[in-house]
């Protein structure tokens, strides 16, 4: 945690080869949350990783793992991750028919609910489930990949739901996952998100973990809250 603002290293671009390494080594640099990104072929047009990651990521971390689920009938497939190890069980809005339903049913098993917003997806569709959610999830690209270049009109979308949840005395957490790097986070969280989701930033061939994290970790320093 720096500022407020919690790093989350996506393990999506990641050397899976030597994972439990990478884990490791974002722990050490201050990662606070590892982010699992779940993606089944149907809502995304690519499948990556299931439950065995998500057990294997929980034997070598004791950090929160936050699992995003970009999963058609996310419903069928919230307990299986839950078991697995998942602190975080984010859903997409656009995926989930009873969203209220799925939501209660990570409540009902003592994990924390967050909801996805895909990029055209507005704020207001969220607007009625936010006293029940912990983490509203705003994607800065469309989800299926890494290393997309980031939605510059997520910035605004971020601020009008810190709005929403202030006027609201509400306590949920603004993630923001997409094209997220040392050059943007500062943007990011001056917008109001404070948890940023950073996959390709972080784990890439340009420079160690260490090193990525660290640039982010300065450009947050710098950061003066202004929402
Ligand atoms: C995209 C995933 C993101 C992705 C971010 O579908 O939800 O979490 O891993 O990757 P970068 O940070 O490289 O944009
Ligand atoms: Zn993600």
């Amino acid at each position: 945690m720096i500022n407020g603002i919690k790093l989350a290293p996506s393990i999506l671009s990641a050397d899976f080869a030597r994972l439990g390494e990478q884990v490791r080594e974002a722990e050490a640099a201050g990662a606070d949350y590892i982010h699992i990104d779940v993606m089944d072929g149907r809502f995304v047009p690519v499948i990556s990783l299931g439950t065995p990651v998500v057990e294997s990521v929980r034997r070598v971390t004791g950090l929160t793992l936050d699992i995003h689920l970009m999963v058609a009938e996310p419903e069928k497939h919230v307990a299986a991750f839950i078991d697995a190890g998942g602190d975080i069980i984010n859903v997409h809005v656009e995926a989930a028919t009873h969203l209220h339903r799925v939501v209660q049913q990570v409540r009902s098993r003592g994990k924390k609910p967050g909801v996805c917003l895909n990029p055209a997806t507005p704020v207001a569709a969220v607007e009625e489930i936010l006293p029940e959610v912990d983490q509203v999830m705003v994607m800065s690209v469309n989800p299926g990949y890494s290393g997309q270049p980031f939605i510059q009109a997520a910035l605004p979308k971020v601020r009008r739901l810190r709005r929403l949840i202030g006027e609201g005395g509400l306590a949920a957490e603004i993630e923001i996952d997409g094209g997220v790097g040392s050059e943007n986070a500062p943007r990011c969280a001056a917008a109001g998100a404070n948890v940023l989701v950073a996959a390709s930033a972080v784990f890439n061939d340009r420079a160690s973990v260490a090193e990525n994290m660290a640039r982010l970790r300065e450009a947050l320093a710098r950061v003066e809250r202004t929402a």
